[in-house]
């Protein structure tokens, strides 16, 4: 068995340090603004229940696939599979995880771009006395304006860029440790003020009781999908990131950690917010723009409402941020360890490539309505393709090589720190692995495109 420990390469500093870079990956706009919205448009409480069983059967087992893969070979998603199964097909698993990260960037940096118009809205006091519908019509009309998302778009490339580009380790470990409780405080205290608003228990209804009938094939992909994109899995971010674990940390309790604070933030958004919509009058469905809108409307009803909210946004630009860098550093360190470029060289065409890309998902908002397909635009289809399929493609083969391609001992080994930690539930991760996780993934992922109709498919 090839040893690759000699390559000297950095690492994260603390066992604490791991897990804030990890979880800063994981928590971002996946949790705030992706997951309510996701949610409400699939029904609420039975949406939920599905998701929780994703993140604990699949989620947290392809998290764990990922240290390992990342930890043992000591690379970038592509050079990984290179090096731990040479002279096969593997690699073509990191290839579509770069071309992930190109199309989750491209819409993510559109929507990393909102929090910053709404971070300066809530400086200047811009939401003062508005309304529900004079919010549904600001967002409207601001995401569908153009120019100013795209320069706020292309502000928030740069700030990536910038972090990306003197290295992810040293930053993100001591800025994570202290921001992600802030903000967990931070979305506490939005709960408490939604949840004593009038009405708000239609809310909780909606989001904790399931309502079965509303479950069809769709609800069930869109459900594994925001569990994978939530987890930031499926697409190397986490091979990247197990490269820079130290071989002494417990990947396994890493893995449980990420997943237990990832859920926990995004429950907690539901939260937040559902109260709100229902006590509001919001759609639950109301798409993209949910929390745009309900929250400045729970920011009004708070005393000192624009002291929190400029807090709030402040710590969710650098939630998004923290989510941005760990998916950009997947192509800068495929670009310099693979193909040699200095890492100057490989921020730049990297970011540049993708901020290309991203300006078309923005202008397809508004100014370019041809960019859109059978009714969904650029920023819908990239933002689709990337969470139902080529996350779940990705973590498919992430699980299967964990499990058909490393033997048993290269597997237990790795998450033993070589028997040096006794793990326990050993058995039942090689088990998920082989069996469970492979054909969970592909009968969701089947089912939900429509192409097999067991318990009837859905449209994407
Ligand atoms: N998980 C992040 C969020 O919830 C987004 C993200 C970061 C991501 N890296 C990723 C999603 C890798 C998928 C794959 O905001």
């Amino acid at each position: 068995m090839a040893n690759f420990d000699n390559l000297s390469r950095e690492n994260f500093g603390s066992r604490i340090g791991v897990i804030a870079a990890a979880a800063g990956s994981a928590i971002g706009l996946g949790n705030i603004w992706r997951f309510p919205y996701v949610a409400g448009e699939n029904g609420g409480g039975a949406f939920l229940l599905i998701y929780i069983g994703f993140i604990i059967l699949i989620g947290a087992p392809v998290m764990l696939s990922e240290f390992v893969i990342g930890r043992k070979s000591q690379r970038n998603p592509v050079g990984a599979f290179r090096v731990l199964a040479p002279k096969t097909k593997w690699p073509l698993v990191g290839y579509i995880g770069i071309a992930a990260a190109f199309t989750i960037l491209a819409f993510y940096t559109t929507v990393a771009g909102w929090t910053l118009e709404y971070l300066y809205l809530s400086i200047v006091n811009g939401f003062s006395g508005q309304n529900k519908s004079e919010l549904q019509n600001l967002f409207g009309e601001f995401a569908a304006s153009g120019y100013s998302p795209l320069i706020w778009q292309l502000v928030f490339m740069l700030l990536t860029a910038l972090i990306v580009f003197k290295g992810v380790k040293d930053g993100i470990e001591k800025y994570t440790k202290i921001l992600m409780p802030l903000l967990l405080i931070i979305i506490i205290g939005l709960c408490i003020r939604s949840l004593t608003l009038p009405g708000a228990s239609e809310g909780l209804i909606f989001l904790f009781k399931p309502d079965f009938s509303k479950i069809n094939g769709n609800v069930v992909l869109q459900a594994l999908g925001q569990s994978f994109f939530s987890l930031s899995i499926g697409m190397g971010t986490l091979i990247t990131y197990g490269s820079y674990i130290s071989k002494k940390d417990n990947l396994g309790s890493t893995a449980v950690s990420v997943s237990i604070a990832d859920t926990l933030i995004a429950i907690l958004a539901g939260v937040a917010i559902f109260p709100a919509v229902f006590a509001f009058g919001i759609a639950p469905e109301a798409g993209p723009g949910l929390v745009f809108i309900t929250l400045p409307m729970i920011f009004s009803q708070i005393t000192g409402g624009q002291f929190f909210e400029i807090i709030f946004f402040i710590l969710l630009v650098i939630a998004a941020l923290t989510s941005t860098i760990s998916v950009l550093e997947v192509v800068v360190a495929y670009l310099t360890e693979e193909l040699n470029m200095s890492r100057k060289k490989a921020t730049i065409l990297a970011s540049g490539s993708i901020a290309v890309l991203g300006l078309f998902c923005t202008l397809s908002m508004g100014p370019m309505p041809e960019l859109s397909i059978a009714g969904m635009n650029l920023f819908d289809i990239l933002e689709k393709t990337s969470a139902n399929i080529f996350l779940p493609l990705g973590g498919l083969f992430i699980v299967l090589f964990v499990g058909w391609k490393l033997s048993k001992e290269q597997v237990i080994d790795e998450i033993s720190n070589n028997n040096l930690l006794k793990v326990r539930f050993k058995y039942v991760f090689l088990f998920i692995v082989r069996f469970i996780a492979p054909i969970a993934i592909s009968l969701v992922f089947l089912n939900g495109l429509g192409l097999f109709n067991a318990f009837g498919g859905g449209d994407l």
